[in-house]
């Protein structure tokens, strides 16, 4: 009868496991990353098609990249935040990689290695109360403007003046560019 009863809730349990694709926590984070991924690539998109040369876009990410990251996290419930980071950054004041952060993106980096890594790939990493959702930014022809290795010398001279201890350039087209992750505390 004991064993009876045990394989029924095991039964019962996995049909009513949710796969974690479907995880609500992780459904959740990847709105977050949304809005703020959402919200940096359409007003990068309007600046880029207003100036090709990628000054106003660039002056634009360096007054505006961090106060719409602000933005976007007062619109979260408390128990939320999402940010950027990356390997390599370009503004260490803001956007600096913790120890996880830098597993991840490794984790990333290796799959990119290896050709097995999909953008779609959406890792979850539960640390004590906090889960993390982490979405990986992949280096696109339009990033290389202000992350490539030949930037044009405006652009150099803007991000020389900007951040002197830019780190995040040299990428390439299918590198890793860093990720967006979404904190969710449990509550
Ligand atoms: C017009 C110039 C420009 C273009 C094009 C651009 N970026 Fe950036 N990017 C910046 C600047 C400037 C910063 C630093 C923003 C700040 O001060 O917070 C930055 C920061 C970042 C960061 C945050 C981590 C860090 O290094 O500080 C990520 C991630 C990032 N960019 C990804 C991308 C991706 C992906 C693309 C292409 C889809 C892209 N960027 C295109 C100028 C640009």
């Amino acid at each position: 009868m004991k064993i009876h009863n045990i394989l029924l809730s095991t039964l019962l349990l996995s049909s009513f496991a949710v796969s974690a694709d479907e995880m609500p926590v992780k459904q959740e984070g990847i709105k977050y990353i949304k809005m703020l991924g959402g919200a940096l690539k359409s007003q990068l998109k309007t600046k880029m098609k207003e100036d090709k040369t990628g000054l106003t876009a660039l002056a634009f990410c360096t007054s505006s990249a961090d106060k719409i990251t602000k933005e976007v996290n007062t619109k979260l419930p408390k128990y939320a935040i999402v940010r950027r980071t990356a390997l390599r950054v370009r503004n260490d004041s803001v956007n600096k990689p913790d120890a996880t952060d830098e597993k991840v993106m490794k984790a990333y980096e290796a799959a990119i290695a290896a050709k097995t890594f999909s953008p779609k790939d959406i890792k979850v990493v539960e640390e004590g109360d906090v889960t993390r959702v982490y979405k990986p930014l992949v280096t696109k022809a339009v990033c290389l403007k202000c992350h490539g290795s030949d930037l044009s010398p405006k652009i150099k001279e803007a991000l020389d003046s900007a951040y002197p201890h830019d780190h995040a350039v040299n990428f390439k087209e299918g590198d890793l560019r860093g990720v967006i992750v979404a904190e969710i505390k449990k509550h």
